[in-house]
């Protein structure tokens, strides 16, 4: 039985509707998955971790397979396989300021927070922005509200969270979608189920 990581966040609702869809059983509910960290399912085991440590999990070989936003795959620097890139949950990496702020007016050097300091660094040096990164945990988007930072680099999908705080994408550095991602050796070893499970996960439902 192969171990698949996944996440508990935002990701877990869209893969589980998908999974059902092509009769894969996860033994997950839609609506989440209760208090339980790891499920044994028909066909898979299942860890459910939080996102930034999905490719921890994958990367060390614990879990053979997992699924994980290329956000939090560029900001580990996983070295794993990427097999298969989800049609869902597609949203943008931005630098995100405070409504009515011109960040970028006099080419200062900016103070961003993020949940991804290593890419977020990365990102505003390939953009030639002058940055200093501090590293938050969540709930970013205050810090740009409050003053905490001058911006945010953080992820934008639908809009709301921005607009329910005063706060506009300023420039977009990356786009993002979530992957099927593989541990090297268990691609190797086990190639045939991860492989069957790619076809599962990306074929027509
Ligand atoms: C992301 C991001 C924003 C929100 C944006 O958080 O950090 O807060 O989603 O989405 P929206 O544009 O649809 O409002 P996520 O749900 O990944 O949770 P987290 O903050 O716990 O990482």
């Amino acid at each position: 039985m192969l171990t698949l990581a996944l996440s508990k966040g935002r990701l877990l609702d869209p893969l589980v509707a998908l999974a059902d869809a092509r009769g894969l059983r996860l033994g997950l509910a839609v609506t989440g998955a209760g208090r339980a960290l790891v499920v044994e399912a028909e066909d898979l085991r299942v860890l459910l971790l939080k996102d930034a440590d999905v490719p921890v999990y994958v990367e060390q070989g614990v879990a053979e397979v997992g699924v994980v936003g290329l956000d939090h795959l560029l900001e580990r620097e996983a070295d794993v396989l990427r097999l298969l890139r989800f049609p869902f949950a597609h949203c943008r990496l931005c630098l995100i300021a405070r409504d009515g702020v011109d960040i970028l007016k006099d080419g200062r050097r900016l103070l961003l927070a993020s949940k991804y300091p290593r890419l977020a660094a990365e990102l505003a040096h390939k953009r030639g922005r002058n940055a200093t990164v501090v590293p938050l945990a969540g709930s970013v988007e205050l810090a740009a509200r409050l003053g905490l930072a001058d911006g945010v680099v953080d992820l934008v999908e639908t809009g709301c969270t921005l607009r329910e705080n005063g706060l506009h994408p300023v420039e977009d550095w990356l786009k993002v979608a979530p992957y099927l991602i593989a541990n090297r050796a268990a691609f190797f070893v086990r190639g045939d189920e991860i492989r069957a499970l790619r076809r599962t996960l990306g074929g027509r439902p």
